[in-house]
């Protein structure tokens, strides 16, 4: 066991290698729970209260209470504690948060209401994409095979495994979803494109995650008097496209040079992507709590 092994599982800090859950956690049988991603640099977390907001939201989505005295600011306060344990205050990390229906036997309703729900939170250390960042990343397009509440952050990943996979296989950096005709999101980040000029993503409604990135970056873009519209990028608008970029907890702005082997725009990263990409890095290195 190194320095940089200590979770926290239900009330406990532990090793991981001895961090236990049921096998009838209803994460486990059901993948009935929520989660979140933090970034932590030098010890800060970046926009926790945004992250905290948006726990409460998945878990009132999902009907999940939390016990009296468990809130998602006490969650991080234990991811603090977690960034010491491991040794993590210094550079770069994230915390991953989770909070599952709790431990029952196996049927689809909820159990009774004193089963307590687990909570399961960890640290790591985290290393940016800094190289793809300055060269720009390859993306594939792939159908967005989701549910109709992609706004929660449930532990339900599996069209997004499968879609970061087929990335993965393409030698690209992300899947991008496309449903009914337009660009959703990713597979595990927000997407953005300039058409004809004007800067667009995707509305926030219950096709997409309403990513922390994605609204951080709303207020940053104001103050160097950049405005995106929440107009969806329709498919047949991607020909079109002179710059394209995503945004996440764990990816930044990270610009998109490929889109399914063609060049996007001139094929390297956009004026408005590196504005933007130098407001939230600036953001970062200052910002957190
Ligand atoms: N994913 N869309 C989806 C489907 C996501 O899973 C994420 C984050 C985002 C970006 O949201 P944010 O800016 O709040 O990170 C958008 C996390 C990082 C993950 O699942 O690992």
């Amino acid at each position: 066991m190194g320095s940089q092994d200590i979770v926290y599982v239900n009330g406990a800090f532990l090793p991981r290698a001895e961090a236990r859950v049921s096998v009838e956690d209803r994460g486990f049988v059901f993948g009935d729970g929520v989660y979140e991603v933090l970034r932590a640099i030098n010890g800060r977390l970046f926009a926790s209260r945004f992250h905290n907001d948006r726990l409460r939201r998945s878990l009132e989505g999902i009907r999940i209470a939390l016990p009296k005295g468990e809130t998602p600011e006490r969650f991080t306060e234990i991811g603090k504690q977690l960034l010491k344990e491991n040794d993590l205050l210094k550079g770069e990390a994230t915390l991953y948060v989770q909070v599952t229906r709790g431990v029952a036997t196996r049927l689809h309703n909820f159990p009774p209401p004193d089963v307590p729900p687990s909570i399961y939170i960890s640290a790591a250390a985290f290393t940016p994409y800094r190289e793809l960042a300055l060269s720009g990343a390859p993306v594939i397009s792939q159908p967005d095979l989701r549910w109709g509440r992609c706004d929660l952050k449930t532990i339900n990943l599996l069209p997004n495994v499968l879609a970061s996979q087929a990335a993965k296989e393409k030698g690209a950096f992300e899947a991008m979803l496309i449903r009914d005709g337009v660009i959703t999101e990713g597979s595990k980040t927000n997407f953005f494109g300039v058409v004809h000029g004007a800067l667009r993503t995707h509305p926030c409604d219950n096709h997409i995650l309403p990513g922390i990135t994605r609204s951080v970056l709303r207020d940053l873009a104001r103050e160097v008097n950049v405005e995106f519209e929440e107009t969806p990028i329709r498919v047949d608008e991607i020909p079109q496209l002179t710059e394209l970029f995503l945004t996440g907890t764990t990816t930044d702005v990270m610009p998109v040079v490929t889109l399914d082997d063609k060049p996007v725009g001139k094929g390297k990263p956009g004026e408005l992507t590196k504005k933007l990409q130098r407001v939230l890095a600036e953001s970062l290195a200052s910002g957190g709590d």
